[in-house]
């Protein structure tokens, strides 16, 4: 049965943990390690625009023995309607796997259904599980196990506040949701989580005796015309010096980037001691390795 990466939990909790110390090893070793992705060839499918996602996929094919392409809506049949099932048994039939960056994690199942390779989420409108695995990844490097650790995420119940639900079961931690009514995270999501999650609209609530504090833009790919009355909502959601101080005095600052200083984050805090933002980028490309092994390797 072709194995796909839609979601976190299309890993067992086992194997995710595996991966992880896995990612490290890779980092460790980035130019030396094997090449067990010789001749073989992942597909990126990008519908929304991205820096990380694309250039961490592309060097982790490489560096892998493999090749990555590039495929965006303005170049490909895609943008001119040709139906997502027949893209997905097309590219299925001459790659050995798929990543998807699109608006719909509906339209990532129907892909994954026509393709007989792995397909990635690479980001939908719901989930960011590829985001979550640098995540951790960067904090077992710093910290040591997530498992029995606070996180507070501050502001909008997005994509990856959603992936960072998921994750807090997987993974078992704590989050502590913080966003303003009418923008919490998906009720599936929260619910999945279970006793692993709490919310409130106070984001000093949710910032106290925090390990890490993690935060995102307030309005995403495809929210540019509510950029306006998004700012007003999440007024009060900045992570500054003064919330950072609530929580424990080694915590750190987390963000997926790209970053709004002034609006989500103070200048003062994403580019303060306590942010490991840069590690979190650089993580993206050695966690996605440790997948892309997993899931393309003969
Ligand atoms: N964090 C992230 O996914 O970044 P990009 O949008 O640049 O890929
Ligand atoms: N929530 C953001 C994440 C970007 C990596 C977005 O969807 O635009």
């Amino acid at each position: 049965m072709t194995r796909h990466f839609r979601l976190l939990s299309d890993l067992a909790a086992s194997e995710l943990h595996a991966l992880i110390d896995r990612a490290i090893v890779l980092k460790a070793t980035r130019h030396e390690h094997a090449r067990p992705l010789a001749g073989r060839c992942l597909a990126m499918v990008f519908q929304k625009s991205s820096t990380r996602t694309r250039v961490s996929f592309e060097v982790a094919m490489l560096q892998l023995g493999g090749h990555a392409l590039f495929l965006s809506p303005r170049d490909t049949q895609l943008g001119r309607g040709e139906p997502l099932a027949d893209t997905a048994r097309v590219l299925s039939s001459m790659c050995d796997g798929i990543m998807v960056r699109n608006d719909s994690q509906a339209e990532l199942e129907e892909i994954a259904q026509h393709s007989r390779v792995p397909v990635i989420n690479g980001l939908t409108d719901r989930t960011h599980p590829c985001q979550l695995l640098a995540d951790i990844q960067t904090f077992v490097e710093l910290r040591g196990p997530i498992a029995g650790r606070r996180v507070a995420w501050i502001g909008d119940g997005n994509n990856v506040c959603n992936s960072f639900l998921e994750a807090a079961r997987l993974f078992d931690f704590q989050l502590a949701v913080a966003c303003p009514k009418g923008f919490e995270p998906d009720p599936d999501w929260l619910a999945f989580a279970g006793s692993h999650a709490e919310i409130d609209e106070d984001p000093a609530v949710a910032a106290r005796d925090a390990d890490l504090i993690v935060t995102d833009v307030w309005a995403s790919m495809g929210q540019e015309d509510e950029q306006a009355d998004r700012l007003s909502a999440f007024d009060g959601y900045q992570v500054n010096g003064a919330l950072m101080k609530l929580a424990k005095a080694d915590a750190l600052f987390m963000h997926c980037l790209p970053a709004h200083r002034g609006e989500e984050v103070t200048a003062e805090v994403i580019d303060g001691p306590q942010s490991v933002v840069w590690a979190e980028a650089e993580n993206r490309m050695h966690a996605q390795k440790a997948l892309l092994e997993l899931l393309l390797s003969p």
